[in-house]
């Protein structure tokens, strides 16, 4: 799978540490940065890793702040983005299997990088089980339709 990450300056090393365990596991993926410790702002790095999701450049996105939360709530003004912040694997299942999510968001403040690497693992190893899931997903994108 070819996966976008982006982050802002509170989760360089957690990002890398990220990154290696899925080249470990065969992904490819795209760094969307920030690759420098000097404070950034995190709406740049969740909107690039969104519109790279939504244009098909990479097939799914992990976005690392202190909290997840910045950087998702960025990612989450793309049409098109479901991002999750998921702080243990069982919410990364559900936000794979029900929600169809399509980008992965934590907090490098919240989560160890062993914690981190099981909730990436449990999200990429989760498919979406459609059905009925599908219509209220449906549902969340015409509330974004109402927006236009
Ligand atoms: C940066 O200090 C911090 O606000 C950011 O990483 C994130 O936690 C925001 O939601």
């Amino acid at each position: 799978m070819k996966i976008g990450i982006g982050n802002d300056h509170s989760a360089l090393e957690l990002k890398a540490e990220i990154i290696e365990f899925l080249e470990n596991k065969g992904h490819e993926v795209v760094d969307f940065g920030t690759n420098s410790a000097e404070s950034c702002d995190y709406p740049v790095y969740g909107e690039k890793v969104a519109r790279a999701v939504v244009s098909g450049e990479v097939d799914q996105g992990i976005l690392i702040c202190g909290t997840g939360l910045g950087i998702s709530l960025a990612a989450n003004k793309v049409k098109g983005i479901r991002a999750a912040v998921c702080s243990e694997p069982f919410t990364a299942r559900m936000a794979r299997q029900h929600n169809n999510c399509n980008i992965l968001a934590f907090g490098a403040r919240v989560v160890g990088g062993e914690l981190a690497k099981m909730i990436v693992e449990t999200w990429l190893d989760t498919e979406f089980e459609g059905g009925r899931h599908q219509r209220r997903v449906d549902m969340i994108s015409a509330i974004e339709e109402k927006n236009e």
